[in-house]
């Protein structure tokens, strides 16, 4: 099974504020539903509260340290190594980390990651969650598409994908 993080990441390592994304990128999240869509996707609890309803056409664990937690239409797991597993007894192909940044961080230091799918918007933001740094001897950029920005998506951008060597 291909465990595969997914991420909007601006220039300065920026990926949310105030438990929310900070720009509207529509090509992105086109990508995002057309990659996710049939997948099991993992999300923290607060990311999954950002949005507050399930994403459709996809089974939405929520990772919470809180045993009374429940959502409607979500499945509620207590650890991403239960997450993982359950995937992986399931027999998923591949699953997809959401975010945010305190899954991404535990799910890269713990080695859980194989794949990448990086948005970078190209531009500096104001937040207060950061995607990790990332020892990029460790992984191989196997796909890059650059876009400018357009009267739909106002910062130029990039979809590139990152598998660990
Ligand atoms: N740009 C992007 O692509 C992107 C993607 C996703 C999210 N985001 C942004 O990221 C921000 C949210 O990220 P965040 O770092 O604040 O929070 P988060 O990672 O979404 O969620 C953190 C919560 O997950 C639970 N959790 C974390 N580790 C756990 C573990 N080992 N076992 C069990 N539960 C665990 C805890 O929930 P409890 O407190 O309930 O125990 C913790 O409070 C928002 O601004 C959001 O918009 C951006």
């Amino acid at each position: 099974m291909i465990r595969s993080i997914i991420v909007a990441r601006a220039d300065n390592g920026v990926i949310g504020k105030d438990n929310g994304l900070i720009w509207h990128m529509p090509h992105d999240l086109k990508f995002f539903k057309e990659t996710t869509t049939g997948h099991y996707v993992l999300m923290g609890r607060k990311s999954y509260e950002s949005v507050n309803k399930p994403l459709p056409n996809r089974l939405n664990i929520i990772i919470t340290r809180q045993q009374d937690y429940f959502k409607e239409n979500c499945l509620v797991l207590h650890s991403l190594e239960e997450a993982l597993q359950l995937a992986e007894a399931q027999k998923q192909q591949e699953v997809f980390i959401l975010g945010g940044g305190e899954i991404y961080r535990q799910a890269l230091d713990k080695g859980y990651v194989d794949r990448i799918y990086l948005t970078e918007i190209k531009d500096t933001f104001e937040g207060d969650t950061y995607f990790p740094e990332l020892d990029m001897s460790q992984w191989q950029e196997t796909r890059r598409e650059e876009y400018q920005a357009d009267h739909q998506n106002p910062h130029d951008y990039a979809f590139v994908t990152l598998e660990k060597k």
